[in-house]
């Protein structure tokens, strides 16, 4: 299939531009910026971007790309650093520049035949630049300029591209039709990227893999492993298909009851559930550290996995995992050896994996998708809408949830609370507009009146938030009339439950769970 590599030199948005480019029906890929060519250039790569960068080109530790990649026979496409960086290794000059650009900028085109086709003669651009390019190489000419840029993008025949911009930022206009005009005009790529061709192609991957071997699939009752299930089971035949649900203790409401009725409509024919409630929670009694009790379900959830691999038999199977294209980027394993490992995915590191992994028994069907296209997989795959679009949930679960000592009648409290909060947002149309929400049970009682009589019941703090990727969060400005209401219907209900509370912190500084 046609595809766009974009190569990351550690700009914010590298992840960004694979997007567009993936939105516009052609595959993209993010690779780390230093790859040796021969890795990563197959006939099937149609051209290359270069990504932004916080580095500046002068600096020592500033990522170099294999310098053939200026000779390759495919369009190239250097985005701010990504331009500098072009500009600077093919003898060009790029200096640290007395007007820093950032925001938005006017734009002015000079020549509109390909890169810049279709587009009026001046449209505001967006910028994010502290160094300009002085001088250029040999044979680049002018394609547009702005205000303080004479140079905001150039090129040199129909290979090399370059503009000091950023096509791929929302606030940029055209900057999506300037992506489509390099993807489609230059490049010359077919937008043959879906999710039924996606499907297609895994399917038959799976089962050229797997052969006649079972598969194990940990399902947690999120849209990665749900999807994954369905993946399977439209791949595979359904006897080789073993699911496995632990039951914690610390799930929602209902949760197991839902995530069971799915996966039998989604035909699979071994359900294995396990309760290991009594376990966890006994593992977590009379224990208030937070990092203290993320280790014990982490430490428990782990034994409880292997044991129950010992027991069905099925220690040979493949292990198949949810994990996503961003999981494998902020792990590091996705772009070579970037050095920058932002969150490391406990399901990526547990030892049963690691494990599997030396054999060369992990399937990660998921791997090359970002979470909206795995949500347009589901729905493909005839998933339900109602785990399509559910809110992400913690491994810990519950667990983070309760602040200080957990116990299973303080886990009853918060899964009824949690429930009606979740029931309420829906009703209201609230859900879908929310990244995530839900309750938290504080380690504090608090003196209320209910009729004649002096209550002491538990404080309930309600979170709800907007965001893009869990990583920075915005407080979900509620009407004050929900917001009320709720909290009213959940002491009217849960009697234990004497005040609510709204957690009105945006991530930085807070984190989104309160452990
Ligand atoms: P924080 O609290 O770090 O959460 O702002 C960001 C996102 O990650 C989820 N989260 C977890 N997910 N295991 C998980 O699988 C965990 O230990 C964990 N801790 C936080 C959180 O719900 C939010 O979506």
């Amino acid at each position: 299939m046609d595809t766009i590599l974009v190569f990351d030199f550690g700009g914010q948005t590298a992840q960004l531009i694979a997007r567009r480019i993936r939105d516009l029906g052609v595959y993209s890929l993010v690779v780390a910026g230093d790859v040796p060519l021969k890795q990563v250039i197959t006939p099937e790569v149609r051209g290359c971007i270069l990504s932004g960068s916080p580095f500046s080109v002068y600096q020592e530790q500033a990522p170099v790309p294999d310098q053939n990649i200026y000779s390759l026979d495919i369009p190239i496409l250097g985005i701010c650093y990504g331009f500098q960086r072009m500009v600077y290794d093919l003898k060009g000059k790029v200096e640290g520049s007395q007007t820093r650009e950032f925001g938005r900028a006017p734009l002015k085109i000079h020549d509109s035949s390909d890169l810049f086709h279709g587009m009026p003669e001046s449209f505001m651009s967006w910028m994010s630049h502290g160094d300009s390019i002085t001088q250029l190489p040999e044979g680049f000419g002018l394609l547009a300029s702005s205000e303080h840029h004479p140079a905001a993008a150039f090129r040199r025949s129909n290979r090399l591209y370059g503009i000091q911009f950023h096509p791929e930022v929302t606030h940029c206009e055209y900057g999506t039709d300037i992506l489509k005009n390099f993807a489609f005009r230059i490049c010359g790529a077919e937008p043959r990227w879906n999710m039924d061709v996606y499907l297609q192609q895994t399917a038959e991957e799976l089962r050229a893999r797997v052969g006649e071997r079972d598969v194990l699939l940990l399902i947690s009752g999120g849209v990665d492993s749900t999807v994954t299930a369905a993946l399977l089971l439209e791949a595979l035949e359904h006897r080789q298909v073993h699911l496995l649900y632990i039951d914690t203790g610390l799930m929602r409401k209902d949760e197991t009851k839902e995530v069971t009725g799915i996966l039998n409509l989604l035909g699979a024919e071994h359900i294995h559930l396990v309760d290991a409630s009594e376990e966890f929670l006994s593992a977590l009694q009379g224990v208030s550290d937070p990092e203290e009790k993320r280790r014990i379900i982490g430490d428990l959830f782990i034994r409880v996995q292997e044991k129950e691999v010992k027991r069905l038999g099925i220690d040979s199977a493949f292990l198949a995992q949810g994990t996503l294209y961003t999981d494998m980027i902020e792990s590091g394993k996705g772009v070579g050896n970037k050095a920058t490992v932002i969150k490391s995915h406990h399901n990526v590191r547990s030892p049963l994996v690691e494990e599997k992994r030396r054999k060369g028994l992990v399937l990660e069907p998921l791997a090359s998708l970002y979470k909206d296209e795995v949500r347009r997989l589901g729905t493909a795959l005839g998933v339900p809408a109602q785990i399509i679009h559910r809110h992400p949930f913690p491994g810990p679960g519950l667990g983070v949830r309760i602040l200080g000592e957990v116990t299973r009648e303080k886990c009853d409290i918060l899964r009824e609370a949690d429930d009606l909060f979740i029931r309420e947002l829906k009703r209201r149309n609230l859900y879908d507009k929310i990244w995530q929400a839900f309750c938290v049970l504080l380690p504090v009682r608090s003196v209320g009146v209910t009729g004649d009589s002096r209550g002491y019941g538990w404080v309930v703090a309600l979170r709800a938030i907007t965001s893009m990727d869990g990583m920075t969060a915005d407080v979900y400005p509620f009407e004050t009339v929900d917001i009320l209401d709720i909290s009213a219907r959940i002491t009217n209900t849960v009697p234990e439950i004497g005040r609510v509370v709204y957690d009105i912190s945006s991530k930085p500084p807070a984190t989104i769970e309160w452990e």
